[in-house]
Protein backbone atom coordinates (compact mmCIF):
# COMPACT_ATOMS: atom_id res chain seq x y z
CA UNK A 1 0.00 0.00 0.00
CA UNK A 2 1.21 3.49 -0.79
CA UNK A 3 1.78 6.28 1.97
CA UNK A 4 0.13 9.62 1.75
CA UNK A 5 1.65 12.27 4.27
CA UNK A 6 -0.76 15.20 4.73
CA UNK A 7 0.84 18.27 6.41
CA UNK A 8 -1.78 20.02 8.27
CA UNK A 9 -4.73 18.49 9.65
CA UNK A 10 -7.39 21.71 8.98
CA UNK A 11 -10.09 21.37 6.97
CA UNK A 12 -8.22 21.51 3.38
CA UNK A 13 -6.27 18.55 5.01
CA UNK A 14 -8.84 16.60 6.97
CA UNK A 15 -11.05 16.43 3.95
CA UNK A 16 -8.07 15.38 1.69
CA UNK A 17 -7.94 12.52 3.69
CA UNK A 18 -11.22 11.58 3.44
CA UNK A 19 -11.43 11.29 -0.52
CA UNK A 20 -8.24 9.12 -0.01
CA UNK A 21 -9.76 6.84 2.38
CA UNK A 22 -13.22 6.68 0.66
CA UNK A 23 -11.12 5.15 -2.56
CA UNK A 24 -8.83 3.03 -0.34
CA UNK A 25 -6.24 4.89 -2.06
CA UNK A 26 -3.38 4.60 0.25
CA UNK A 27 -2.23 4.74 4.28
CA UNK A 28 -2.54 8.05 5.24
CA UNK A 29 -0.68 10.09 7.72
CA UNK A 30 -1.89 13.73 9.08
CA UNK A 31 0.33 15.79 10.71
CA UNK A 32 -0.52 19.27 13.14
CA UNK A 33 1.61 20.96 15.38
CA UNK A 34 -2.17 20.97 17.26
CA UNK A 35 -1.57 17.91 20.27
CA UNK A 36 -4.59 15.77 20.21
CA UNK A 37 -6.03 17.02 16.94
CA UNK A 38 -4.12 14.97 13.89
CA UNK A 39 -5.00 11.79 16.59
CA UNK A 40 -8.65 12.42 16.69
CA UNK A 41 -9.54 13.21 13.20
CA UNK A 42 -7.55 9.83 12.27
CA UNK A 43 -9.37 7.79 14.94
CA UNK A 44 -12.51 9.24 13.96
CA UNK A 45 -11.79 8.14 10.60
CA UNK A 46 -10.47 5.09 11.40
CA UNK A 47 -14.02 4.37 13.01
CA UNK A 48 -16.25 5.45 9.78
CA UNK A 49 -14.13 2.58 8.19
CA UNK A 50 -16.32 -0.18 8.59
CA UNK A 51 -19.40 1.92 7.26
CA UNK A 52 -17.39 3.04 4.87
CA UNK A 53 -15.91 -0.14 3.34
CA UNK A 54 -12.53 1.38 3.84
CA UNK A 55 -9.07 -0.47 4.88
CA UNK A 56 -6.53 2.01 5.20
CA UNK A 57 -4.43 2.90 7.76
CA UNK A 58 -4.81 6.20 8.78
CA UNK A 59 -3.02 7.88 12.01
CA UNK A 60 -2.10 11.49 13.18
CA UNK A 61 0.80 12.50 14.73
CA UNK A 62 2.51 15.81 16.11
CA UNK A 63 5.76 14.16 15.14
CA UNK A 64 7.30 14.85 11.30
CA UNK A 65 8.75 11.50 11.61
CA UNK A 66 5.63 10.27 11.38
CA UNK A 67 6.11 10.85 7.69
CA UNK A 68 8.78 8.77 7.06
CA UNK A 69 8.78 6.62 3.95
CA UNK A 70 5.27 8.46 2.18
CA UNK A 71 4.69 8.79 -1.33
CA UNK A 72 3.26 11.69 -1.28
CA UNK A 73 3.08 14.40 1.07
CA UNK A 74 0.53 16.75 0.40
CA UNK A 75 1.45 20.04 2.81
CA UNK A 76 -1.90 22.07 3.26
CA UNK A 77 -0.54 23.89 7.11
CA UNK A 78 -0.95 26.97 6.81
CA UNK A 79 -3.64 30.16 7.73
CA UNK A 80 -6.36 30.29 5.42
CA UNK A 81 -8.16 33.47 4.31
CA UNK A 82 -10.46 35.83 6.05
CA UNK A 83 -12.52 38.06 4.05
CA UNK A 84 -10.74 41.25 2.51
CA UNK A 85 -7.38 39.49 2.25
CA UNK A 86 -5.67 38.08 -0.76
CA UNK A 87 -3.65 35.06 -0.91
CA UNK A 88 -0.12 36.98 -0.97
CA UNK A 89 -0.90 38.33 2.67
CA UNK A 90 -0.80 34.90 3.82
CA UNK A 91 2.78 34.67 2.43
CA UNK A 92 5.07 35.98 6.05
CA UNK A 93 2.95 33.40 7.84
CA UNK A 94 2.82 30.18 5.78
CA UNK A 95 5.89 30.67 4.28
CA UNK A 96 7.69 29.71 7.94
CA UNK A 97 5.36 27.19 8.12
CA UNK A 98 6.16 25.51 4.75
CA UNK A 99 9.90 26.03 5.48
CA UNK A 100 9.86 23.53 8.50
CA UNK A 101 7.76 21.13 6.72
CA UNK A 102 10.36 20.70 3.51
CA UNK A 103 13.01 20.49 6.04
CA UNK A 104 11.39 17.23 7.15
CA UNK A 105 10.28 16.24 3.89
CA UNK A 106 13.60 16.10 2.79
CA UNK A 107 14.53 14.10 5.84
CA UNK A 108 11.71 11.46 5.99
CA UNK A 109 10.52 11.38 2.91
CA UNK A 110 13.33 11.95 0.55
CA UNK A 111 12.08 10.07 -2.66
CA UNK A 112 8.27 11.90 -2.20
CA UNK A 113 6.71 13.76 -4.85
CA UNK A 114 5.21 16.85 -2.74
CA UNK A 115 2.09 18.69 -3.69
CA UNK A 116 1.93 22.47 -2.49
CA UNK A 117 -2.19 23.49 -1.49
CA UNK A 118 -1.30 25.83 1.04
CA UNK A 119 -1.41 29.49 -0.01
CA UNK A 120 -0.23 31.75 -1.59
CA UNK A 121 0.36 28.27 -3.30
CA UNK A 122 2.40 29.27 -6.39
CA UNK A 123 5.24 30.88 -3.76
CA UNK A 124 4.50 28.01 -1.22
CA UNK A 125 5.51 25.47 -4.02
CA UNK A 126 8.82 27.12 -4.57
CA UNK A 127 9.50 27.11 -0.61
CA UNK A 128 8.61 23.11 -0.91
CA UNK A 129 11.28 23.36 -4.38
CA UNK A 130 14.01 25.55 -2.65
CA UNK A 131 14.00 23.42 0.95
CA UNK A 132 13.54 20.22 0.08
CA UNK A 133 16.06 20.34 -2.67
CA UNK A 134 14.18 18.33 -4.89
CA UNK A 135 14.16 17.99 -8.48
CA UNK A 136 11.30 20.21 -9.79
CA UNK A 137 9.57 16.98 -11.11
CA UNK A 138 8.85 16.25 -7.93
CA UNK A 139 7.32 19.33 -6.37
CA UNK A 140 4.47 20.70 -7.84
CA UNK A 141 0.94 22.90 -6.89
CA UNK A 142 -2.58 21.78 -6.78
CA UNK A 143 -4.35 24.86 -7.81
CA UNK A 144 -5.36 24.37 -11.49
CA UNK A 145 -7.48 21.24 -11.17
CA UNK A 146 -9.40 23.01 -8.20
CA UNK A 147 -9.74 26.45 -10.90
CA UNK A 148 -10.62 24.19 -13.37
CA UNK A 149 -13.25 22.24 -11.23
CA UNK A 150 -15.03 25.42 -10.57
CA UNK A 151 -14.90 26.70 -14.02
CA UNK A 152 -16.39 23.57 -15.25
CA UNK A 153 -19.27 23.25 -12.76
CA UNK A 154 -19.72 27.20 -13.74
CA UNK A 155 -19.78 25.89 -17.37
CA UNK A 156 -22.26 22.82 -16.82
CA UNK A 157 -24.42 25.09 -14.21
CA UNK A 158 -25.16 27.47 -17.10
CA UNK A 159 -25.67 25.23 -19.80
CA UNK A 160 -27.86 22.66 -17.44
CA UNK A 161 -25.80 19.31 -18.03
CA UNK A 162 -23.95 17.12 -16.60
CA UNK A 163 -20.73 18.37 -15.37
CA UNK A 164 -18.29 15.19 -16.85
CA UNK A 165 -19.19 16.09 -20.49
CA UNK A 166 -17.17 19.67 -20.11
CA UNK A 167 -13.84 19.92 -20.31
CA UNK A 168 -12.36 22.89 -19.03
CA UNK A 169 -8.68 24.93 -19.10
CA UNK A 170 -7.34 27.17 -16.49
CA UNK A 171 -4.04 28.42 -16.90
CA UNK A 172 -1.82 31.16 -14.57
CA UNK A 173 -1.15 31.37 -11.11
CA UNK A 174 -3.68 30.56 -8.40
CA UNK A 175 -5.03 34.03 -7.61
CA UNK A 176 -7.77 36.51 -9.08
CA UNK A 177 -5.77 37.13 -12.64
CA UNK A 178 -5.39 33.43 -13.23
CA UNK A 179 -6.40 32.42 -16.64
CA UNK A 180 -9.17 30.31 -17.77
CA UNK A 181 -8.92 29.26 -21.60
CA UNK A 182 -12.23 29.71 -23.73
CA UNK A 183 -10.61 27.96 -26.83
CA UNK A 184 -9.42 25.72 -25.36
CA UNK A 185 -13.12 24.27 -23.27
CA UNK A 186 -15.28 22.31 -24.61
CA UNK A 187 -18.59 20.87 -23.80
CA UNK A 188 -19.20 17.34 -25.50
CA UNK A 189 -16.87 17.90 -27.97
CA UNK A 190 -17.78 21.33 -29.06
CA UNK A 191 -16.03 24.53 -28.30
CA UNK A 192 -18.24 26.61 -25.75
CA UNK A 193 -17.68 29.20 -27.83
CA UNK A 194 -19.98 27.93 -30.27
CA UNK A 195 -22.56 26.94 -27.13
CA UNK A 196 -22.52 30.22 -24.81
CA UNK A 197 -21.95 34.35 -25.66
CA UNK A 198 -19.14 36.04 -25.10
CA UNK A 199 -20.69 37.63 -22.64
CA UNK A 200 -21.79 35.04 -20.37
CA UNK A 201 -18.97 33.09 -20.90
CA UNK A 202 -17.39 36.09 -19.34
CA UNK A 203 -19.32 35.65 -16.34
CA UNK A 204 -18.02 32.29 -16.19
CA UNK A 205 -14.61 33.40 -16.02
CA UNK A 206 -15.10 36.27 -13.91
CA UNK A 207 -16.49 33.79 -11.26
CA UNK A 208 -14.30 31.39 -11.66
CA UNK A 209 -11.24 34.22 -10.81
CA UNK A 210 -13.29 34.94 -7.31
CA UNK A 211 -14.09 31.15 -6.75
CA UNK A 212 -11.89 30.79 -3.58
CA UNK A 213 -13.02 34.01 -2.36
CA UNK A 214 -16.75 33.82 -2.83
CA UNK A 215 -16.28 31.15 -0.52
CA UNK A 216 -13.88 33.18 2.03
CA UNK A 217 -16.71 35.87 2.21
CA UNK A 218 -19.45 33.48 2.61
CA UNK A 219 -17.65 31.93 5.64
CA UNK A 220 -15.84 34.52 7.10
CA UNK A 221 -14.02 32.17 8.82
CA UNK A 222 -11.21 30.51 6.18
CA UNK A 223 -11.78 29.54 3.05
CA UNK A 224 -13.14 26.65 0.90
CA UNK A 225 -11.70 23.18 1.61
CA UNK A 226 -14.31 20.35 0.07
CA UNK A 227 -13.24 21.22 -3.66
CA UNK A 228 -9.36 21.84 -2.72
CA UNK A 229 -9.29 18.17 -0.86
CA UNK A 230 -11.39 16.56 -3.68
CA UNK A 231 -8.65 18.29 -6.04
CA UNK A 232 -5.68 17.31 -3.64
CA UNK A 233 -6.80 13.46 -3.76
CA UNK A 234 -7.44 13.52 -7.51
CA UNK A 235 -3.97 14.39 -7.76
CA UNK A 236 -2.22 12.02 -5.59
CA UNK A 237 -4.42 8.87 -7.18
CA UNK A 238 -2.75 10.49 -10.64
CA UNK A 239 0.53 9.82 -9.12
CA UNK A 240 -0.05 7.00 -6.89
CA UNK A 241 -1.37 5.17 -9.64
CA UNK A 242 0.93 6.27 -12.18
CA UNK A 243 -2.39 7.49 -14.25
CA UNK A 244 0.00 9.84 -17.12
CA UNK A 245 -3.20 12.57 -16.41
CA UNK A 246 -2.81 15.59 -18.51
CA UNK A 247 -4.04 18.37 -15.51
CA UNK A 248 -3.54 21.80 -15.28
CA UNK A 249 -0.90 22.12 -11.93
CA UNK A 250 1.50 24.90 -11.04
CA UNK A 251 4.82 23.86 -11.86
CA UNK A 252 8.36 25.04 -12.10
CA UNK A 253 8.96 26.76 -15.45
CA UNK A 254 12.51 26.46 -16.88
CA UNK A 255 11.45 28.15 -20.48
CA UNK A 256 8.37 27.17 -20.86
CA UNK A 257 5.94 29.22 -22.11
CA UNK A 258 8.78 31.83 -21.99
CA UNK A 259 9.35 31.84 -18.37
CA UNK A 260 12.16 30.48 -16.18
CA UNK A 261 12.37 29.79 -12.51
CA UNK A 262 8.54 30.24 -11.51
CA UNK A 263 5.80 27.96 -10.51
CA UNK A 264 2.52 28.71 -12.85
CA UNK A 265 -0.36 26.93 -13.68
CA UNK A 266 0.12 25.07 -16.72
CA UNK A 267 -0.61 22.06 -17.70
CA UNK A 268 0.80 18.89 -16.91
CA UNK A 269 1.46 14.90 -17.29
CA UNK A 270 1.31 13.99 -13.88
CA UNK A 271 2.18 10.89 -13.45
CA UNK A 272 4.63 8.53 -10.66
CA UNK A 273 7.46 10.29 -11.24
CA UNK A 274 5.13 13.63 -10.38
CA UNK A 275 5.46 15.97 -12.94
CA UNK A 276 6.38 13.88 -16.23
CA UNK A 277 6.31 16.29 -18.62
CA UNK A 278 5.30 20.37 -18.93
CA UNK A 279 2.83 20.77 -22.05
CA UNK A 280 2.89 23.57 -24.05
CA UNK A 281 -0.06 24.49 -26.04
CA UNK A 282 -0.38 27.60 -28.34
CA UNK A 283 -2.04 30.75 -26.78
CA UNK A 284 -3.73 33.89 -28.27
CA UNK A 285 -2.03 37.13 -28.04
CA UNK A 286 -4.47 38.38 -25.35
CA UNK A 287 -4.37 34.97 -23.63
CA UNK A 288 -0.11 35.23 -23.32
CA UNK A 289 -0.99 39.13 -22.09
CA UNK A 290 -3.59 37.38 -19.60
CA UNK A 291 -0.47 35.13 -18.62
CA UNK A 292 1.72 37.90 -17.72
CA UNK A 293 -0.08 39.71 -15.76
CA UNK A 294 -0.53 36.47 -13.84
CA UNK A 295 2.73 35.56 -13.57
CA UNK A 296 3.98 39.04 -12.36
CA UNK A 297 1.25 38.44 -9.23
CA UNK A 298 3.09 35.37 -8.97
CA UNK A 299 7.00 37.16 -9.45
CA UNK A 300 5.77 39.46 -6.74
CA UNK A 301 5.19 37.09 -3.97
CA UNK A 302 8.54 35.34 -5.00
CA UNK A 303 10.47 38.70 -4.70
CA UNK A 304 8.90 39.45 -1.08
CA UNK A 305 9.60 35.33 -0.23
CA UNK A 306 13.52 36.73 -1.09
CA UNK A 307 13.04 39.53 0.79
CA UNK A 308 11.97 37.61 3.92
CA UNK A 309 15.11 35.65 3.29
CA UNK A 310 17.82 38.42 3.53
CA UNK A 311 16.07 39.98 6.36
CA UNK A 312 16.50 36.29 7.51
C1 LIG B 1 -9.42 28.58 -2.78
C2 LIG B 1 -8.30 28.65 -1.81
C3 LIG B 1 -8.05 27.31 -1.18
O1 LIG B 1 -9.23 28.92 -3.95
O2 LIG B 1 -7.17 29.19 -2.37
O3 LIG B 1 -10.51 28.18 -2.37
Amino acid sequence: MSKVAIIGAGNVGATTVYYIAEKNLADVVMVDVVEGLPQSKALDYLHAGPQRRYGVEIVGSNDYSAIEGADVVIMTAGMPRKPGMDRMDLLKTNVGIAKAAAQAVAKYAPDSVVLAVANPLDVIAMVMLRETGFPPQRVCGMAGVLDTSRFTYFIADALGIWPGDVNAVVLGGHGDSMVPIPEYTSVGGFQITELLDARTIEKLVDRTRNGGGEIVNLMKTGGAFYAPGASAAQMTEAIIRDDKKILPASAYLQGEYGYNGLFLGVPILLGGGGVEKIIEIELTGEEKEALRLSAEGVLAGVKNLDSLEQAG
